[in-house]
């Protein structure tokens, strides 16, 4: 565990983005299980997460303008929807660029402001921390550079009540990125956090035409398949793995029965690639897969029954104009 503090900041976590040795465990499970599969976490290293921020500048991925559209239009009305003062906790903040108009909004109601980004890339927390700081005089960070899990326990845990009120904050497409069973349990352990009086602000994607949605996961420019292939890139830099990506080719289909964008990396030959630290060679028929990522898309009745199981009730949504996004308050039942 590394702690870097400095007067407004504090980084809790380990050096190593995404926690080091669980990296090859989970990668020699993955491809040798039946269809391979690698875990999503996985796609943010340094390189990734700046893929991954060039996604979300790309005109094809809307998710990120719808929703920064909706915070931009609605941010003050959201901040009053919750009792202050308010302690933010951010799942998967990035680069936090669009919780900026919540933070601004929350300051407009209250002096200081407690941020609390939890990410699984340590670069990531630590470039946008410093520059959330310079900005915003008001404000003091908590960073948790760690899996959501590892986080949740630790805030559910060991700190004394805070004086603020927890809102919690969980944006862009990470809901999507969970099976129903995923987000239930991640919601609850959310729940369990908060007090009664808390709130989940929750970013949803829509269900919308394939017209829109597969260009988002399959962008003209390449950036996506790039983000995609970097998995692969980081096995052959970490683990000596000699991935050729020429051979392999990014996938996105939407499956309509379980309304979600399905994310593969296709080898385009029978190959076998050697990975040296885990001893293994991985044979690939042509065609064959390895499955990266789910992105589901949503209905409001899905997501007022997610909030139901969880111990939450939506009791707000708002929308871009194009009704593309959704961005939800989920507030906190009592629990008994
Ligand atoms: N969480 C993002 C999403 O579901 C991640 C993402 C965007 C992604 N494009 C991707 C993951 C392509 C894998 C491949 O929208």
């Amino acid at each position: 565990m590394t702690r870097v503090q400095l007067e407004r900041l504090t980084i809790r976590g380990l050096n190593l983005d995404a926690g080091g040795n669980s990296f090859a465990q989970d990668v020699a499970e993955g491809l040798t299980s039946t269809p391979k599969t690698l875990p999503p976490k996985y796609f943010y290293d340094g390189l990734g997460s700046r893929l991954f921020e060039a996604i979300c500048r790309l005109p094809e991925y809307y998710l990120t303008r719808s929703e920064a559209e909706i915070l931009t239009t609605n941010s003050d009305e959201i901040a009053a929807s919750v009792e202050g003062p308010v302690r933010l906790i951010e799942f998967g903040s990035g680069n936090s660029e669009k919780t900026r108009c919540l933070i601004e909004a929350f300051l407009r109601r209250q002096k200081q402001l407690h941020y609390v980004p939890v990410d699984i890339s340590w670069s990531s927390l630590e470039r946008s921390s410093r520059e959330l700081l310079r900005d915003y005089p008001g404000l003091t960070v908590t960073a948790y550079a760690m899996e959501y899990y590892a986080a949740l326990a630790r805030l559910s845990e060991g700190e004394a009540r805070p004086a603020a009120r927890n809102v919690a904050l969980f944006l862009g497409s990470n809901i999507g990125n969970f099976d129903e069973e995923e987000s239930r349990a991640f919601l609850r352990g959310v729940r369990t956090m908060l007090d009664d009086g808390g709130a989940l602000l929750l970013g949803a994607d829509l269900k919308k035409s394939t017209g829109v949605l597969l260009p988002a996961y399959d962008d003209a420019l390449g950036v996506t398949a790039a983000f995609n292939l970097n998995i692969l890139g980081r096995i052959n830099r970490e683990l000596g793995g000699e991935f050729n990506l020429k051979t392999f080719e990014h996938r996105a289909a939407y499956n309509d029965r379980l309304s979600r964008i399905e994310m593969r990396l296709m080898s385009r030959i029978r190959q076998v690639v050697p990975i040296r630290a885990l001893s293994v060679d991985i044979a690939f028929e042509e065609g064959e897969t390895i499955h990266t990522e789910n992105s589901y898309k949503f209905d409001l009745d899905q997501l007022a029954g997610i909030a139901k199981n969880s111990g939450f009730s939506l009791t707000r949504s708002w929308f871009d104009e194009s009704n593309w996004f959704s961005f939800n308050f989920l507030a906190a039942r009592r629990l008994d």
